[in-house]
């Protein structure tokens, strides 16, 4: 993944240099890419050729990236450490980072629109709408603004769920199903690779939150205690940590019981989900 995404990005030679610096910067050199490995575990499952799910795996990492180079903008989250450096507009400039953004998000759509996914055409189609849903205001973009007009204020437990689905779930949710879509599954199989994505979609945000109240910003290269200091309702905060990781746990097990019948094909997924809840950073 990370030679792949190397070459996809526009060299730091070419003009204009700043901000294909800054793109590279954003993305390369940190990251879990837990959404690659999402794309490449369903596509698994589904015999997808790898060719193709580099492809997807970049796209939807190219969006993620965008969003935290977004995210960390004073006007949003206003945070000046990401991966363990200082965040783009930091290192660059806020105007630079704001055109990172940009710039990333086009790139993923062109890659989708560029190399070849799907033997039908249509299907690519659909491919590209389905990252652009989980990208635009339906979802991530969304989520994002149901975030900052949350500030300060006391959300129910549907409506913190309706926000961390939306900012956080729906990019997750995409990866998988792209990784699918790359190969061949029923339609069965679809829902059933979808309903295990919403479920660790969700628990990735809530251990989020978990980790921002608990862990060290050495362990997650990035400010810990952001939450609580910019009084953000999240699920410790509404639940407190405690009942936080229950959900999160539970929400764990319904993510493995929806591959129940896939064998060891979605060994990989499987471990991700793991991964997810029990993660340290
Ligand atoms: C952080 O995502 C932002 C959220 C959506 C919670 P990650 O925890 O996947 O960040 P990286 O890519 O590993 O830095
Ligand atoms: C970010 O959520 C979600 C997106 C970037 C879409 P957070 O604001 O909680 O992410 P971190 O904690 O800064 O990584
Ligand atoms: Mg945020
Ligand atoms: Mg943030
Ligand atoms: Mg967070």
């Amino acid at each position: 993944m990370e030679t792949v995404l190397a070459r996809t990005l526009p060299s730091a030679d070419i003009a204009p240099r700043r901000l294909h610096q800054a793109m590279r910067y954003a993305v390369l050199g940190g990251g879990k890419r837990v959404r690659p490995l999402l794309a490449f575990a369903a596509g698994e499952v589904a015999a997808a050729h790898e060719d193709r799910l580099e492809i997807v795996a970049s796209a939807v990492e190219l969006i993620h990236a965008y969003s935290l180079v977004h995210d960390d903008l004073p006007c949003m989250d206003d945070d000046v450490l990401r991966r363990g450096r200082p965040t783009v507009h930091i290192e660059f400039d806020q105007a630079t980072a704001l055109l990172v953004g940009d710039s990333l998000q086009s790139l993923a759509f062109q890659l989708l629109a560029q190399y070849p996914l799907a033997i039908d055409p249509q299907q690519q189609l659909e491919m590209v709408t389905l990252l652009a849903v989980a990208a635009g205001s339906r979802g991530m973009a969304g989520g994002q603004a149901i975030d900052l007009a949350s500030v300060g204020q006391s959300l129910t437990l549907p409506e913190l769920e309706f926000m961390h689905i939306h900012k956080t779930g729906a990019l997750i949710r995409s990866s998988v199903m792209l990784g699918a879509l790359c190969g061949q599954l029923t339609e069965k199989e679809m829902a059933q690779l979808d309903h295990f994505a919403k479920c660790i979609g969700l628990a990735f945000q809530v251990v989020d939150d978990v980790l921002d109240a608990e862990a060290s910003t050495a362990t997650l290269g990035k400010t810990a205690g952001k939450d609580a200091q910019q009084n953000k309702p999240t699920y410790v905060s509404l639940l407190g940590t405690t009942q936080a990781k229950t959900l999160a746990e539970s929400l764990r097990q319904d993510a493995l019981d929806a591959l129940v019948g896939f064998g060891q094909t979605a060994q990989r997924l499987r471990e991700l989900a793991d991964f997810i809840v029990l993660r340290p950073f």
